[in-house]
């Protein structure tokens, strides 16, 4: 037995170390290890060993299972780095590579990033709402009536249900307060719709940013105090911030501003829309949540919005609002 053992053992090795390839090794494993292979034949004439010698010849044959086992496995590690270093052989390493393009931020987004990160400084929370909306959220909550020309289809774009896609984004603080009692502070960057013809300044799809600050005792001076630091944060110490009064149906007063800067060329330019909060706001939302958290007597609040899109423009020289959803990259490369 001792002796079949040893010659197996050459067989079986000499068989694994020239194997040239995968199949061949794999058809030395069965042969010598698989279920009816030769050694565990072997191993089944331990039952005829004389009982003085089972411990030796079994010794042997761990150690001829053992030593095969090892061996096939170092000949497939040498099988596959031999694939390996054969398939690289055919790549030329020093070729120069395709290296990946390089994103840049949009313009857009940038000016978004900075607007957002001045509010949240100032303790404003980011606010989301859906881009298809409906009318009451778009309008009735915001005191704005049946008869008002936003209202209209010239103007606004209805779906068949009755539904539309938002006006602007105050549709974001009508869902916070429905949503959360006071005190809020919320700004509410996104996409707002109208129905404008589009042309080098206009499109019928805009980026938004509103804010919304609700809590007892808010006043204009907050209002204006916020505002004024938002706009020399984002445009340096020196600029000029002009309230112009105007009217919004949900806020009463209400104001226009204007922005005088270097930034912007040093013409004084209409850059944004705000005032306190409307009591028909304010009932409107008391009604809709059934609970009187939003009492107009009890609290009072600011609002704001301004469009992002003509803004980066004059910050970065852009002449067509059409270039900022083109996706041209030759555009986008410059950012
Ligand atoms: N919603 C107004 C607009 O889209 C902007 C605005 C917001 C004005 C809040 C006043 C207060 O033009």
């Amino acid at each position: 037995m001792e002796a079949q053992i040893e010659s197996l053992r050459s067989e079986a090795l000499d068989a694994i170390s020239t194997a040239a390839t995968p199949q061949e090794l794999d058809a030395a494993r069965v042969k010598y290890m698989g279920r009816s292979g030769a050694i565990p034949l072997l191993s089944e004439g331990m039952r005829t060993v004389a009982k003085e010698d089972k411990a030796r010849v079994g010794k042997a044959l761990n150690a001829l299972r053992s030593d095969v086992t090892a061996a096939l496995e170092n000949r497939e590690q040498a099988l596959a780095q031999a694939a390996d270093e054969a398939a690289l052989s055919q790549v030329d390493t020093s070729l120069p590579g395709i290296s990946p393009l390089r994103g840049s931020v949009h313009p857009l987004t940038q000016l978004l990033d900075r607007a957002v990160r001045i509010f949240r400084r100032m303790g404003f929370a980011l606010a989301e709402g859906p881009d298809i909306e409906t009318e009451w959220h778009c309008f009735d909550a915001l005191n704005t009536p049946a008869h008002h020309p936003a209202r209209n289809e010239q103007d606004t774009f209805y779906l068949p249900d009755g539904r539309l896609l938002r006006t602007h984004t105050s549709t974001v603080q009508i869902r916070t307060m429905e949503n959360q009692p006071p005190p809020v502070r919320v700004i509410a960057p996104g996409a707002a719709y109208r129905r404008d013809e589009v042309d080098a300044t206009h499109l019928a799809q805009f980026t938004q940013m509103e804010g919304l600050y609700v809590a007892p005792g808010v006043s204009l001076a907050d209002l204006k105090g916020t505002l004024e630091f938002f706009f020399h944060e984002l445009f340096g110490e020196g600029t000029a911030v002009r309230f112009r009064p105007h009217f919004f149906p949900f806020t009463e007063p209400s104001f226009e501003i204007d922005i005088q800067t270097a930034a912007l060329g040093g013409k004084w330019m209409e850059l944004a829309g705000c005032g306190m909060v409307d009591p028909a706001v304010f009932q409107a939302i008391c009604d809709q949540r059934k609970d009187t958290v939003y009492d107009p007597e009890k609290v009072s609040g600011f609002a704001f919005g301004f469009g992002l899109d003509r803004l980066a423009m004059n910050l970065t020289g852009i002449p067509d609002i059409r270039m900022l959803v083109e996706n041209d990259l030759r555009f986008l490369k410059q950012f």
